[in-house]
């Protein structure tokens, strides 16, 4: 893919507010897109998110007036709730720990000093960091990798920050398993009259967002 291609697509993508409920993505794709949320980094590799694919019709049906009722997340082929860890402490740098060691074949011991490193952060974070914000942070990262990753397949898709986290929380059964709602991404194939599609791109000048110094 060269420069241009690559705007293209990014210009192609856009919010997209109607989706063709009749339209899937293969299993390929979706299977595809799935690792793109895996792939998505994060700060130390801690991974503190869980992206929950609702699959069942009934789930996305009773989600629907906890998300504005925007049909987005009726219509579009997959919806994939994001969420962060709440409250992660030394237990979650241990399990990563413990994952890095046997992914890599190293032994325990030869991670100390990085386990260390990220047990103090999670104990004692420094001044400007409030855990809950940091997590959530994380997972707007694996939001915006799989929004660019499926644009770049020709993918639609609309996030979604307008629907009632903690409503959520309850009927997905994240309250009490340390995880919270942060957003989520609808995913699929625009419908032909989706108004939002023809939308110019408007985005402020380059120039006064992009500074040199
Ligand atoms: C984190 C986030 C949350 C969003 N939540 C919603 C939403 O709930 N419903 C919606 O229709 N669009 C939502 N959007 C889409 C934005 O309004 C849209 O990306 C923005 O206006 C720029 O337009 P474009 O994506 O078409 O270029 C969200 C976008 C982001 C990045």
């Amino acid at each position: 893919m060269n420069p241009q291609e690559l705007l293209e697509r990014l210009r192609w993508r856009y919010a997209t507010k109607k989706f063709d409920p009749a339209r899937k993505l293969d299993a390929e794709t979706w299977a595809t897109l799935e690792q793109t949320l895996l792939l998505s980094p994060s700060s130390y590799g801690l991974q503190p998110w869980k992206f929950l694919v609702i699959d069942d019709r009934a789930l996305r049906e009773a989600l629907l007036p906890l998300t504005w009722n925007q049909r987005q997340v009726v219509d579009a082929s997959h919806y994939v709730v994001l969420a962060a860890r709440k409250g992660i402490e030394p237990r979650d740098v241990e399990r990563w720990i413990g994952r890095l060691a046997e992914v890599r074949g190293a032994p325990r011991e030869s991670l100390a000093g990085y386990e260390k490193a990220m047990t103090s952060f999670v104990v004692k974070p420094p001044a400007h960091v409030v855990l809950d914000d940091w997590t959530a942070r994380q997972a707007y990262i694996a939001l915006g990798f799989a929004m660019e990753s499926a644009a770049l397949l020709g993918v639609d898709t609309c996030a979604m920050e307008g629907l009632e986290p903690a409503k959520y929380d309850a009927l997905l059964g994240l309250e009490g398993r340390g995880y919270r709602t942060i957003c989520a991404l609808a995913l699929g194939y625009r419908a032909a009259d989706d108004r939002n599609a023809t939308n110019p791109k408007a985005r402020f000048a380059l120039g006064d967002v992009v500074e040199h110094l």
